[in-house]
């Protein structure tokens, strides 16, 4: 299995045959990977509403025929034609590639009534957990159960947790290692993922990847 961040909250996973697209935000990103036609995917994510996650999720599903996954609420922003798997937080959905679980975040949607939410997936017997757009939560505790193979973390604060927080988000995750996102993409969210990398380490013992836009980790 290979991790590929293309920018932003964006990662493609791709696992045999499958490829698996997460909050592809892309043609609007001043940093991004790639455009969204150059990208492919079997399956696509969607946290939450917002353009920066929702992003050019629609346009790729379509094109690529690609399954996503939504909340009830978010899966109305998909054009009639594409496929969506919805789902609400704590729900767990069976899937081609394994199975993904609907995870607390805390965080606005964009969407009226619904909630954001990040991802557990599954894959190859391992998890891979994207925590979307969310502040600390002490539901982050419950993950520590779950055996989180791989846990994306946002460390651009403002819109999310900031480096301090996600470390302390580690320690409830306790993941065998972290990559950290949704950072660098404008000056608002500006931070410094090596600094996060020594502190993630020094504090927590759990190895910390950061990767630069484009980059990819084979787990
Ligand atoms: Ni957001
Ligand atoms: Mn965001």
């Amino acid at each position: 299995m290979n991790i590929k961040y293309l920018g932003h909250a964006c990662f493609l996973v791709t696992s045999g045959e499958h490829a698996l697209l997460l909050d592809p935000f892309l043609d609007g990103n001043p940093a991004g990977a790639a455009k969204a036609g150059e990208v492919s995917a079997t399956h696509v994510f969607v946290t939450h509403g917002h353009d920066d996650h929702f992003g050019d999720a629609a346009s790729i599903a379509s094109r690529c025929k690609a399954t996503a996954y939504a909340t009830v609420e978010t899966a109305g922003r998909f054009p009639k034609e594409v496929m969506v798997e919805v789902g609400q937080i704590g729900g767990f959905v069976r899937a081609p590639f394994g199975g993904v679980k609907f995870t607390a975040a805390a965080h606005g949607s964009a969407v009226p009534g619904g909630l954001a939410c990040g991802f557990l997936i599954e894959a190859e017997g391992k998890k891979i957990y994207h925590a979307g757009d969310t502040g600390l939560i002490m539901d982050m505790a419950l993950l520590a159960d779950e055996g989180v193979d791989v846990a994306l973390l946002p460390i651009g604060d403002r819109f999310t947790m900031g480096p301090r927080d996600a470390r302390r988000a580690a320690g409830l995750i306790k993941p065998k290692q972290i990559v950290p996102m949704h950072y660098n993409t404008w000056p608002i969210i500006r931070q410094d993922p090596e600094q996060f990398k020594k502190d993630v380490e020094a504090e927590t013992g759990i190895p910390v990847t950061v990767l630069s836009v484009g980059g990819s980790l084979a787990c």
